[in-house]
């Protein structure tokens, strides 16, 4: 898909990996504070693209991604990052493409339906199809050529990639109550995270095809403080930096 400035998003440094860097390398990079966040705007594995850290939270993210569409001229946005796994399956250490998105958190009920989003008349969001695919590509081609390094660097076996459902909140999931509970509520919930879905309304709203693809850093348990916290420090950059420059490379 072409693209004249693409907009590439992250929550963290960890989960943006060597992109800031590998767009200095290549060149010049403008980078421009707003908000009390920095824009990188450069070239960006040969796509032209505008580059930043949200923080984490629905509000950030709703709040970077319009300035990326509305200052910045993003006519595409990508979001790359970690989340947690709710679907049994989904492993840490493995990716997941969102074909569509959702607020597990957003209740209006009875004035609304659970989850929908007041005065949208929809609670799901779909991921642009061309940049899901080529975001699938990418992570499938990462895996096929660095599984092996992954697995012995840092013991993660066989990762896989999945396509289907990304829930957003703003809330942690820590605890084998709150997962059980998300998985009953939304059966089809491959992963948990705290941004793509708001990034995904903004982006229905003005038009503008985005996508999503988040490395399972934990499995929302009494374990994911730890186990996110050692996914983001010492591996998370290696999936952003291994997907992103395949799917920038394939795309420019
Ligand atoms: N991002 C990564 N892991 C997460 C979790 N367990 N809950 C919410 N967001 C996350």
């Amino acid at each position: 898909m072409k693209t004249k400035r693409l907009g590439i998003m992250a929550a963290l440094p960890q989960e943006l990996g060597d992109l800031i860097a590998q767009m200095r390398a290549a060149g010049e990079v403008r980078t421009v504070t707003l908000g009390q966040r920095e824009y990188y705007i450069g070239d960006a594995h040969g796509l032209p693209a505008v580059v930043t850290l949200a923080r984490i939270g629905k509000v950030a993210a709703a709040a970077t991604a319009s300035a990326l569409v509305h200052v910045f001229d993003a006519d595409a946005i990508v979001f790359t990052g970690v989340a947690g796994g709710v679907r049994a399956d989904v492993q840490v250490g493995d990716v997941v493409v969102a074909d569509a998105l959702m607020q597990h958190d957003l209740d209006a009920s009875p004035l609304f339906p659970r989850y929908e989003v007041p005065l949208l008349d929809r609670a799901r969001f779909d991921a642009d199809r061309a940049l899901s695919d080529a975001l699938a590509a990418a992570a499938d081609a990462f895996i096929a050529e660095e599984g092996g390094a992954l697995a012995e660097r840092f013991a993660v076996a066989a990762p896989r990639v999945h396509r289907g459902l990304v829930v957003s909140g703003d809330r942690f999931i820590a605890s084998h109550d709150a997962l059980f509970a998300l998985r009953d509520a939304l059966p089809d919930a491959l992963a948990v995270e705290m941004e793509g879905a708001a990034i995904a309304q903004v982006c229905y709203e003005h038009g503008v095809p985005c996508a999503v693809v988040r490395t399972i850093s934990d499995a929302a348990d009494a374990a994911a403080p730890l186990s996110f916290t050692e996914f983001l420090t010492s591996i998370a950059a290696t999936y952003s930096s291994g997907i992103l420059s395949r799917f920038l490379r394939a795309a420019g």
